[in-house]
């Protein structure tokens, strides 16, 4: 029998990884967060205080960078750095490290290793397209940039309160724009990916839209 694999890609805060979680707990499969490995490579550049723009000195850190996802955490160097990596710094910068075609190929070889022989879920913005495009099935998970811009401004004002929602909008068009207009393996709808738009929707029901194509389509 072959393994269960799940693509899910879209644009920031449409709310992936939130019920790509839940999906995998539901039906005891493992899901694989990629934006955490970028976002990974992307935090330690940062601390080490790397010019984003000298791409040769990227590409040699990235030779001396272990990064790894394995029972929900995210591991760099063989340190869980799961919320170290969440900052709107990174957030801000991730875009810029994620279109290096080294490091792409570097971290799709590991999501690749991750997913063989496991039933997966994995979400991020190539996986349809490149990661896994024999998936079983392919989800393309969206909403309005202004709500995704909400979403996340509701996180991140938690922990700064000096952030505007106008700001953030504006942070999250930015990064959609050079993650859909890089030249490797840009953000797209694959032709066989099932679009969801969550804007009105919450989080149980959009689960449940995707359980049920799951529970059709797969036997
Ligand atoms: O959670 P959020 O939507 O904010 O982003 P993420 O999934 O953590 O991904 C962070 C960034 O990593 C994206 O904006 C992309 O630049 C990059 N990324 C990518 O290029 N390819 C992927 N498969 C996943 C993320
Ligand atoms: O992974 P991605 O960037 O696509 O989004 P996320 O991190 O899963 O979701 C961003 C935020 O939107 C989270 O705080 C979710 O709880 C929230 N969300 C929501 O309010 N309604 C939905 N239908 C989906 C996500």
């Amino acid at each position: 029998m072959s393994n269960l694999v799940i693509a899910v890609d879209g644009p920031a805060g449409a709310g992936k990884s939130t019920i790509a979680k839940l999906i995998a707990s539901k039906l005891n499969i493992i899901y694989i967060d990629t934006g955490a490995m970028y976002r990974a490579l992307t935090y330690k550049l940062i601390n080490e205080n790397i010019d984003l723009k000298d791409i040769s000195k990227i590409i040699d850190v990235l030779k001396d960078t272990e990064i790894d996802f394995k029972n929900n955490h995210i591991y760099l160097d063989g340190k869980i750095v799961d919320d170290k990596i969440r900052t709107n710094d990174i957030s801000n910068n991730v875009s810029i490290v994620a279109r290096i075609k080294e490091v792409r190929e570097k971290l799709v070889n590991i999501q690749r290793k991750i997913s063989k022989n496991n039933d997966v879920i994995m979400d991020g913005r190539d996986i349809a397209s490149h990661v896994l495009p024999d998936a079983n099935l392919k989800f393309y998970i969206n909403a309005t940039p202004k709500e995704r811009g909400k979403r996340r401004y509701e996180e991140i004002i938690k922990r700064d309160p000096s952030v505007s929602l106008s700001d953030i909008i504006q942070e999250v068009k930015v990064r959609d724009e050079i993650d859909s207009t890089r030249e490797i393996s840009p953000l797209i709808k694959t032709k066989d990916a099932i679009e969801i738009d969550t804007t009105d929707k919450s989080i149980e029901e959009v689960v449940q839209v995707l359980l049920d194509y799951i529970k059709d389509n797969i036997n």
